[in-house]
């Protein structure tokens, strides 16, 4: 199949040919900032894991989509696009349908080859303590962990479909595993009901993205970053995953995904998880 270059230069030759000019000339091979280069799109961009995705995505040569709630004031983020011109900044907020509408109208039917669906609300665990539970408090954390996701999937399927690589990825945790939170080895923190509920929920529901449209060749499937102080907290200890490492194992996941990986669980090392 001709690739997007070869095709533009084909035109480019015929346009020349006609027109009696010199022909135009295609970026060069292996040029990163060429039209070849597959797209990214990475919700929460501005800070955090997501701003790792954008910075190492745009250094591997990939045009990337990093979206924020705020561009305005995502002064990192709007610095790294400064440094790297395939970066574009966007403005979504996931949680809300019409400003995913208007991002995906914006777009314009943009071929786009991965959605990494990232962002992602810790709240606070005082939200829900057994015995204090704030129950008007979990809509919070459902509409950004489990249906943004969802809501950003539907709405950029056109896109996904026109890209060549066809994957749609979330970031969830261990928090949201059964396998977790029955282990009894395993640390816990009291009053995860929200932040892990609502990330069983984004789980069970991209299984079911995946089984919805393997057939239209889309590879879904949920990661786990580990645990990274993306807060500044200075957490340390053997099970604190250095961001870099984090995102870095993340890309190298995502870049050896198939169909047939299609409805997995996957920890930033390539381990699969047990749900
Ligand atoms: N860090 C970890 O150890 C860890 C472990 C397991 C899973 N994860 C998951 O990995 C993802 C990234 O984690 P992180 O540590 O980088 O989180 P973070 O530092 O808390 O950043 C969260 C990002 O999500 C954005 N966001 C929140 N609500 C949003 C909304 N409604 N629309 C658009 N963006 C919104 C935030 O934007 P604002 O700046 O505007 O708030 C921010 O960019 C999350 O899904 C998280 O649950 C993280």
């Amino acid at each position: 199949m001709l690739s997007f270059r070869s095709l533009l230069t084909s035109l480019c030759l015929g346009v020349a040919l006609s027109a009696g000019t010199l022909p135009c000339v295609a970026a060069p091979e292996g040029d990163p900032s060429s039209l070849d280069a597959p797209t990214v799109l990475v919700t929460g961009a501005n800070r955090g894991l997501g701003l790792e995705f954008a910075r190492q995505y745009a250094a591997k040569g990939w045009q990337v989509i990093a979206t924020s709630r705020n561009p305005e004031e995502s002064y990192d983020l709007n610095k790294l696009a400064d440094q790297y011109q395939k970066i574009a900044v966007e403005q979504v907020d996931v949680a809300d349908p019409a400003s995913v509408a208007a991002l995906t109208a914006r777009l314009n039917g943009r071929p786009i080859d991965v959605l990494v669906n990232n962002a992602g609300y810790f709240g606070d665990p005082a939200d829900a303590q057994l015995g204090q539970i704030d129950f008007t408090r979990w809509d919070a954390y459902y509409r950004v962990n489990a249906l943004g996701p969802l809501l950003m999937a539907e709405a950029l399927l056109p896109n996904l479909l026109a890209g060549q690589q066809k994957k749609v990825l979330a970031l969830t945790s261990r928090a949201g595993a059964f396998s977790y939170n029955t282990d009894a080895q395993a640390p816990k923190l009291p009053g995860h009901y929200f932040y892990g509920g609502s990330k069983a929920a984004l789980n069970l529901m991209f299984v079911t993205l995946a089984n919805d449209t393997r057939r239209q060749g889309l590879t879904v499937a949920v990661l786990s970053p580990g645990q990274v102080d993306t807060r500044g907290v200075g957490t340390t200890g053997p099970h604190i995953v250095p961001i870099e490492k984090s995102i870095a194992g993340l890309i190298s996941v995502i870049d050896g995904l198939t169909l047939a990986d299609g409805g997995s669980f996957r920890n930033w090392d390539g381990a699969a998880i047990d749900w």
